[in-house]
């Protein structure tokens, strides 16, 4: 179905009170639904917003058009967890009901003043002529959980010099100022990220950019986010328009990072030894971090990517969020694991096994795409060893499957999605690579759900997050070692 602008912008009072029931039963039926990741229950997720723990829970939003699988008016739905693992949907939260944020309650974040949440959004406006502007709105939301927007809006259009690709603030508060990083694109249309500061979080000061030391890398930068761990200052964003460059950059847009040992807020100068990709699947964007009661940093993405054709779209749904990771920085890098909570999901230990290994090991199971699985390998030390790989979502002739090669030779781990399920977006190629290091041994844990792969390589050295669609009878796993591995393998059904 091609949508027209009529239909996206559409609003969701002009629907029928029962034609979202509809949708979201049809939506039900799919074999796509995932188990335990967020996701909507109809329409279009996309960017984490909001991510706070405030009065004993935690608070997630997401960008949502409800309609369809398309990007159209969007708001925020919000959910709420104790734990991170289970979420109670509280609904619609954000509606583009005001002149300020006509055309969509785009990106944002949350923070807590004066025993409140507070929430700061873009709200997204199209004039007749259809040219856009941008309002940075302050939002507070109140006992009964609905929401007071603060208008006029706290940042009204674009700053001189930066065009209307200005949105996505993400505030925080320190030593009692509150500061907001946004993503912007220069005049020159190169991207960057500005940075403002308040006293009251109504009021807010333009600073100046923060000098990152990249001028020219990508046309507009989403979704920043700046925070601090171990002492280091982290700067996270997604910056759009980087060319592929040997295994790096090869999804349609990037996520990642760079760190600086001591970033100094007045000076605004973000000295690092260079930017990294964050995660090095095929579905990973739009992050954002939110700090827990115990001083941890986690971490959740859109498992999805903008102008990419997705499986489900013909049923008027996509996407869903990353499991919530927690961050670390090792060596200079930033390392992401999953966060503890989610042993919670697992039930029975269904596969555990270890020994030596030459050949193939075919592991039978009646299960779905519903598990954990560890596994750890360690070549012996003996000069030259040959790739191990382990195939996910294996029909019965090994025919279809994703597979995951692990080469020894080259300190690489490559992931293939060319045979999986239901192919889609090939024309961003069908492989992914990572270089580690070292392979005298390496550890896999991996997240399979019914649509999705998380794999977290050495305790979360590495990531790849991607989406898969498996078909019936894709549910098999083939380990084949090339030459002799020592191995361990464990796997959890989960909940
Ligand atoms: C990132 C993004 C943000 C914007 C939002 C709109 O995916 O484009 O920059 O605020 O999505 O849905």
């Amino acid at each position: 179905k091609e949508w027209t602008r009529e239909e996206r912008y559409k609003k969701l009072s002009d629907y029928s009170d029962n034609y979202l029931d509809e949708l979201a039963k049809r939506v039900a039926q799919s074999p796509f639904r995932q188990n335990y990741h967020i996701q909507p229950n109809t329409g279009l997720l996309n960017d984490p917003n909001g991510f706070t723990y405030f009065d004993g829970k935690w608070h997630l939003f997401y960008q949502w058009f409800p309609m369809g699988a398309v990007h159209g008016l969007k708001h925020w739905f919000h959910l709420t967890s104790t734990d991170l693992v289970q979420w109670n949907e509280e609904g619609v939260a954000l509606l583009p009901d005001t002149e300020y944020d006509s055309h969509g309650v785009y990106s944002g974040s949350g923070f807590v003043k004066d025993g409140q949440l507070h929430i700061m959004y873009t709200g997204n406006v199209r004039t007749e002529k259809w040219e856009r502007v941008p309002n940075q709105i302050v939002a507070r939301m109140e006992e009964d959980g609905s929401f007071t927007k603060f208008l006029p809006p706290a940042i009204a259009g674009n700053p001189a010099g930066y065009t209307d690709h200005f949105r996505d603030p993400k505030v925080w508060e320190q030593h009692g100022i509150y500061y907001a990083v946004i993503g912007a694109q220069r005049s020159d249309e190169t991207g960057t990220i500005l940075l403002y500061r308040s006293v009251d979080a109504v009021e807010w000061e333009l600073m100046g950019e923060v000098d990152a030391g990249l001028p020219d890398f990508g046309y507009m930068w989403e979704c920043p986010d700046l925070f601090e761990i171990d002492g280091k200052t982290v700067l996270l964003f997604s910056p759009q328009g980087i060319e592929p460059e040997g295994d790096r950059y090869h999804n349609i847009f990037q996520t990642g990072y760079v760190i600086a040992d001591d970033f100094r807020l007045d000076e605004l100068k973000l000295a690092h030894d260079g930017f990294r990709e964050l995660d090095a699947g095929f579905d990973f964007y739009a992050t954002q971090t939110a700090e827990s009661p115990d001083g941890r940093r986690i971490l959740t993405a859109w498992m999805g990517l903008p102008d990419v054709a997705y499986p489900t779209d013909s049923e008027d749904w996509a996407h869903c969020l990353t499991l919530p990771r927690e961050l670390s920085v090792k060596e200079g890098k930033l390392i992401q694991q999953p966060v503890r909570e989610l042993v919670a999901l697992r039930k029975e230990k269904s596969v555990s096994e270890a020994g030596l290994l030459a050949g193939e090991k075919r592991i039978e199971r009646n299960g779905g795409n519903c598990y954990e699985l560890q596994l750890d390998l360690a070549f012996p030390t003996s000069d030259k060893h040959a790739p191990v790989t382990l195939d996910l979502c294996a029909d019965a002739a090994n025919d279809k499957r994703f597979r995951i090669t692990l080469d020894p030779s080259t300190n690489k781990i490559t992931i293939d999605r060319s045979r999986c399920g239901i192919p889609f977006a090939q024309s961003y190629g069908t492989t992914r690579t990572l270089a580690v290091g070292q392979m005298d041994t390496v550890k896999l844990q991996i997240f399979v759900d019914t649509s999705s792969i998380e794999i977290f390589v050495n305790d979360g050295e590495g990531t790849f997050t991607s989406r898969v669609f498996p078909q019936a009878g894709e549910n098999g796993l083939s380990l084949v070692a090339g030459s002799t591995v020592d191995y361990s393998l464990a796997l959890w059904e989960l909940a």
